[in-house]
């Protein structure tokens, strides 16, 4: 064969190197490319609003509690996935979502669609004391949300910040932000959040 050009990259280690690089690179273009400038990925699904204060208030206490180290947030589109949990998960529901909670590791259930799934009750009674409810349950208890009354006053704070990124609060939602919340119990806050979860695809269940 002599010295064919492929004898001449295989041997030539900064030439191999530059190589793989640019044939990487272009992989990735190729695969990143159009998503960035696909408009569908950042277009709200039908009747997406941006959390309410409430709702919102109840998404930072999941995330404080940790709900996220073992729940993921992410219905692959596999028959074994949507027979269980109903319709996977698009990407327009997720575009006030900040930061994402996607995950991956499921020691529970994913809770993409729980919400409508049971009752408030339901989710009291599970929340004070899994076991109640489900026998077999190792979720830990959260008993402290229902005692520990929320005072909203670093809301307009942090709505205002999600607002910079780009979730369309008015300046009535953060203005009246804290009054729609003093008062009210963390664990209300934390019920609201999870029984708007993936309602606005109808799931087959
Ligand atoms: C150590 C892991 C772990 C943590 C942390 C955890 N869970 Fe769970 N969760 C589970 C397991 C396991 C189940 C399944 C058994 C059951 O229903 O209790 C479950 C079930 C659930 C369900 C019922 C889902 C369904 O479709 O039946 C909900 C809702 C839920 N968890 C919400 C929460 C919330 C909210 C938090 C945070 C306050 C939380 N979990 C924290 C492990 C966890």
């Amino acid at each position: 064969m002599g010295s064919s050009s492929h004898e001449v990259v295989e041997k030539s280690v900064p030439l191999l190197i530059v190589l793989i690089i640019v044939a990487i690179s272009f992989g990735t273009l190729v695969e990143l490319v159009p998503l960035i400038f696909s408009k569908k990925l950042a277009e709200p699904v039908a009747g997406l609003e941006p959390y309410s204060a409430l709702e919102l208030e109840g998404r930072d206490i999941y995330i404080r509690e940790g709900c996220n180290t073992c729940h993921s947030q992410m219905i692959r589109p596999l028959r074994a996935e949507t027979e269980r949990y109903g319709h996977y998960s698009v990407a327009g529901e997720f575009v006030y979502d900040r930061p994402f909670l996607w995950g991956s590791k499921r020691t529970g259930p994913d809770l993409a669609r729980v919400g409508g799934r049971y009752s408030d009750d339901w989710h009291r009674a599970h929340l004070y004391n899994p076991r109640d409810v489900v026998p077999e349950s190792n979720m830990p208890a959260f008993p402290w949300l229902f005692k520990r009354e929320l005072t909203g006053d670093t809301l307009p704070k942090r709505m205002a910040t999600l607002r910079t990124l780009g979730v369309p609060y008015t300046d009535d939602d953060i203005a009246g932000a804290q009054a729609a919340v003093a008062g009210k119990k963390e664990i209300d806050a934390l019920v609201a959040y999870l029984q708007q979860m993936g309602t606005l695809i109808k799931t087959r269940r």
